[in-house]
């Protein structure tokens, strides 16, 4: 039987609804807009369609947005001129500076040097400590739109063996942290898989939901899950263009057949991708929430 599909659109567009609500609700009792700075650095086409999507987000949803677009040959220096500048900025109340960064700025002093309470990448060591504590504000905005895919479908992760596959720092360590949670959290039990792991099918056959994060298509296949499980395929791959020039994008699962074995399965497009920008916009009316 064919799976459910967990459509990140609609739900996406569910979480847009109920942001646009709290927006007005902050504008009329604090007089308070958010707003999110964004930084690109150098001219690299897929950043540069990342952040756009992400100011496109803002104007739809009222939310205030500051784009600043640099010269790759930036440095690193002036980079970080330019974070502390939004740091002291009260119109700003989330910076994310789109990543990667050209070889010669170190990103992580970068990341360092933006205020946590404006971190709503959820990238800075102070805000990735809190998520393992379980005390974290900002939930990193892919993860975070992954617990509202699982919740808002109606899957419980309580009790259930989650199987994450990949382990880098913005996907898989994240969500397998926020997995493990007592509740808010999810509550379940979790095994976290990467190039290491031997018998990696071994593993994902004992899933109840599997979350696979390694930038590889069809690296899950059929006989790899068990029947009933449920798939959240955060994979972005390219695969080739139609005939009128358009990227084919596919996930990390082979959706075809293993949609045929899931109770629930997220497509690609349209699954994990729309939730993300949904879960920054978020994470922006929140830091925005907390400097009142
Ligand atoms: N939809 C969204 O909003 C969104 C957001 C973020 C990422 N993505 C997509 O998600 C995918 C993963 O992104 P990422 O940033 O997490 O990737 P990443 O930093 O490249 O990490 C990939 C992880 O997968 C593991 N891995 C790779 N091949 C494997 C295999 N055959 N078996 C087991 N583990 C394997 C790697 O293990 P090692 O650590 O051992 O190398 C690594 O931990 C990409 O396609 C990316 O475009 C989508």
């Amino acid at each position: 039987m064919a799976a459910k599909l967990i459509k990140g659109a609609e739900i996406s567009k569910e979480i847009r609804e109920e942001i646009t609500k709290e927006l007005q609700e902050l504008k009329e009792k604090h007089g308070l807009t958010p707003g999110l700075a964004t930084i690109l650095v150098g001219d690299d086409p897929g950043s540069k369609v990342y952040v756009g999507q992400k100011e496109k987000a803002c104007a739809k949803l009222g939310i205030y947005s500051e784009r600043t677009d640099i010269p790759a040959d930036t440095s690193e220096a002036d980079l970080l001129d330019l974070v502390k500048k939004f740091n002291a900025d009260p119109k700003i109340h989330g910076i994310l500076v789109q990543l990667p960064l050209p070889k010669h700025i170190n990103a992580d002093r970068v990341i360092y040097a933006i205020d946590p309470d404006k971190d709503v990448d959820c990238f800075h060591p102070v805000n990735v400590g809190k998520l393992v504590i379980g005390t974290g504000r900002f939930l990193p905005c892919t993860p975070h739109g992954i617990m509202e895919l699982l919740r808002r479908s109606g899957t419980t992760t309580e009790g259930k063996h989650v199987v994450v596959v990949g382990r880098s720092n913005i996907v898989g360590k994240p969500i397998a942290n926020l997995m493990l949670q007592s509740p808010p959290g999810g509550n379940a039990t979790v095994t976290l898989c990467h190039t290491g792991t031997k018998d990696l099918a071994a593993f994902t056959r004992m899933a109840d939901i599997l979350i696979v994060a390694v930038g590889r298509p069809k690296t899950i296949t059929a006989d790899m899950v068990k029947e009933g499980v449920v798939v959240i395929d955060v994979g972005v791959n390219r695969i080739g263009k139609t005939p009128e020039g358009k990227g084919i994008l596919a996930g990390d699962v082979d959706f075809d057949s293993v949609q045929e074995k899931a109770a629930a399965i997220t497509p690609v497009p349209g699954g994990v991708g729309p939730m993300t920008i949904t879960m920054l916009m978020k994470n922006t009316l929140e830091a925005a929430r907390a400097s009142i």
